[in-house]
């Protein structure tokens, strides 16, 4: 740490247990995705358990990129470096407290290099202020699929048929969020046709009925991952991955209705 100068020191309590931060901290695919306003893209160079190192894409006119390497240290603590680019040698250091099943502490400090005196508090704003964002939006990925993970997904009894209601009510409210089976489920019209898709991602349980369709296709807001809604394949990234068989959609009578 030695030439460089702590600007801030951030802390919080998390709605998350360690073992969903650590998991959040490991997962460098969600940078681009989670926090697109954030970061413009992500190229992993290397992980393992030293951490993973990668070359992010910023926004700006100039499309700055940085190379950053984040590295656990001992105990409940890890360092995020920057290698190169804007910014190169600052080091956020990160320190994790377990408070309970649902809670961790945590406190992370900024370090930077060449830091004018008059600049150090506007400085130490920012990133807290980035933080913030940052960590609001981990929190909310975190608790989701902590209460995924913990909540039972399938009916024990096979559901009768659901009216979902008239057709033409329906119209002006796609897609329509139902729970099936014990599972989230949308429902849609693709090309005149009723298709119902399951709403959690296979890859982390990431919501799928947040993001619009296009071309048939579903993209996944926490880390990119693309969906066939209507055969459920993954594609590209995604190819090893398939969507939960969701309900069939049919209509009739001019309701519209989901069944097994
Ligand atoms: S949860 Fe990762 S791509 Fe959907
Ligand atoms: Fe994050």
């Amino acid at each position: 740490m030695s030439g460089l100068t702590s600007v801030a020191t951030y802390r919080r309590r998390v709605g998350a247990s360690l073992d969903r931060v650590w998991e959040n901290v490991h997962d460098w695919e969600h940078l681009p995705w989670l926090h697109h306003e954030s970061f413009r893209s992500i190229a992993l160079e290397d992980s393992g358990d030293f951490g993973w190192r990668a070359r992010i894409g910023l926004h700006g006119a100039a499309q700055p990129e940085i190379r950053l390497e984040l590295v656990l240290d001992e105990g409940e603590c890890y360092v995020s470096r920057t290698l190169e680019g804007p910014g190169a040698t600052s080091e956020i250091w990160t320190r994790l407290f377990p408070v309970d099943a649902r809670h961790t502490d945590i406190e992370v400090e900024f370090l930077l290099p060449d830091v004018d005196p008059g600049q150090r508090q506007a400085l130490g704003d920012a990133y807290v202020g980035l933080y913030t964002l940052l960590w609001d939006q981990d929190e909310g990925m975190m608790q989701r699929r902590a209460w995924l993970l913990d909540a039972p997904r399938v009916a024990a009894n096979p559901p009768q048929p659901i009216d979902l209601g008239a057709e033409s009510a329906l119209e002006g409210r796609l897609p329509v969020r139902v729970s099936y089976a014990g599972r989230l489920v949308a429902v849609t019209r693709l090309e005149g046709v009723w298709i119902a898709y399951d709403a959690l991602c296979p890859h982390m349980l990431g919501p799928l009925d947040a993001s619009e369709i296009a071309d048939g296709r579903v993209v996944c807001p926490w880390h990119g991952y693309a969906f066939d809604v209507r055969t459920g394949r993954g594609c590209d990234d995604a190819k090893k991955l398939r969507l939960t068989p969701a309900p069939t959609v049919v209509v009739r009578d001019g309701r519209v209705l989901l069944s097994r």
